[in-house]
């Protein structure tokens, strides 16, 4: 049976469900037909680490993080609403660290080329949404060109995936959460992939990717893979039970909800680029190329926001009636695309260019939140298990820390 085959009030009631007791739907669906037909009492669905269902937030374990390639906080944003505390942050952009500075109050240090160990604390989630580079190394081994062997000696690589890698190295820290192009797997014909897949199993972390759609959350065609890995060295000895989350919306939200009422003329296109682009488009269309712009439909949902939509911003355009040109979508409304809270939304700190690029460049901050608390879920499992070297230690800022036997 489909889920769109059932009834909205009953989809509403495995939602609430879903979020209360922290079930996907499958599990909220078989235990609802458990408990009606009188069998397997005793295999009732409970959330495994708790005897009973908690309130959700209790379900929540602080912890911390770092945010590397931070960009303008998008795992921040989303990482701090569930408990997290950040302990670190990277970015080199002077831009995207104003706006940084303006949403989380702290300006993160520059190149990570130029970070020492020394300087990032303990944490326990490493968070990047690292640039998705070639790795070219010639002539020698892949395992050995990977440095692993060598202690890293990543100098050399000049990749700043291996400065992440050096830095899980010498952190271990239990979880890793890394984020980036849904086609990285293809990238310089799987090679990129295999490179990051290779190293991260030498460093000893069991690793989950899946590539998902923002749309489940918000009204934007926004693919990503997302890579969750877990310290087999120490915290997590065996496989941990972690699964992605579950789209929570079937029908994915419109982009009409994120429109703004009276946007400011100056975000119309000018006539002579309206038919420019027309032309443009038409040219192509006749060569038998793909290449359009594109004209939403407001009750669906965007293509994806690159960093380049400050260019002319063809890839989402909003339409305006016949008689107008149609128009590109507001900052605010970008930041509103993405997810990003009101309180975000509301303080834009740069220029409409750099905020175009900074929000094509981010995270979808519900996508982060809903994988980071599925994290958490498999972070509050484990400190209920006897053999756990994860510990609650530190009291930071009032809040206490994880900390793996350290
Ligand atoms: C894909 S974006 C990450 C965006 C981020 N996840 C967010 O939500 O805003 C990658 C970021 O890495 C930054 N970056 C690239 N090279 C860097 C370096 N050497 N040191 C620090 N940051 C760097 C870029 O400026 C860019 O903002």
């Amino acid at each position: 049976m489909l889920i769109r085959d059932v009834p909205d009030d009953l989809v509403g009631w495995i939602d609430e469900e879903r979020t209360e007791r922290r079930l996907s739907q499958r599990e909220v669906v078989i235990d609802a037909i458990r408990k009606a037909s009188g069998k397997n009492k005793k295999k009732e669905i409970l959330p495994l680490q708790f005897p009973s269902p908690p309130p959700a937030d209790t379900y929540l374990p602080p912890f911390s993080f770092i945010d590397l390639f931070a960009g303008i906080g998008g795992f921040r944003s989303a990482l701090s609403k569930i408990n997290g505390r950040c302990l670190f942050s990277c970015e080199w952009d002077v831009h995207s660290q104003k706006t940084y500075k303006a949403w989380h109050g702290e300006k993160p240090v520059g190149d990570i080329r130029d970070v020492k160990m020394s300087d990032i604390p303990e944490h326990d989630i490493l968070a990047a949404g690292f640039p998705c580079q070639p790795f070219s190394i010639a002539g020698v081994s892949k395992r050995q060109s990977l440095g692993i062997a060598h202690g890293f000696d990543c100098a050399t690589q000049g990749n700043l995936f291996f400065q992440l890698a050096t830095i899980v190295a010498a952190k271990r820290p239990p979880v890793l959460f890394l984020e980036n192009v849904k086609n990285l797997k293809s990238h310089d014909k799987g090679r990129t992939w295999e490179v990051i897949q290779n190293t991260l199993d030498d460093l000893g972390y069991w690793i989950f990717p899946k590539v998902i759609d923002a749309a489940g959350w918000v009204p934007q065609h926004r693919e990503r893979v997302y890579i969750v890995c877990f310290d087999k060295k120490k915290a997590f000895p065996t496989r941990p039970d972690f699964m992605f989350p579950e789209r929570p919306n079937i029908v994915s939200p419109k982009l009409k909800d994120i429109l703004e009422e009276n946007p400011d003329p100056k975000y119309t296109l000018t006539p002579h680029l309206w038919d420019y682009l027309q032309r443009y488009a038409e040219g192509h269309r006749l060569k038998g190329n793909g290449f359009g712009f594109g004209l939403v439909d407001v009750e669906g949902v965007s293509r994806t926001l690159s960093a380049r939509y400050y260019k002319d911003g063809s890839e989402i355009l909003i339409p305006q009636g016949k008689n107008r040109p149609p128009r590109r979508l507001t900052p605010k409304e970008c930041a509103r695309l993405m997810g990003f809270d009101k309180k975000y939304q509301e303080n834009l700190v740069v220029s409409d260019t750099q905020a175009y690029r900074q929000f094509g460049n981010a995270v979808s901050p519900p996508v982060v939140e809903a994988v980071g608390r599925e994290i958490s879920r498999v972070i509050a499992a484990r400190l209920m298990e006897n053999d756990c070297v994860l510990k609650r230690t530190g009291t930071e800022g009032g809040r206490s820390l994880l900390k793996v036997g350290r």
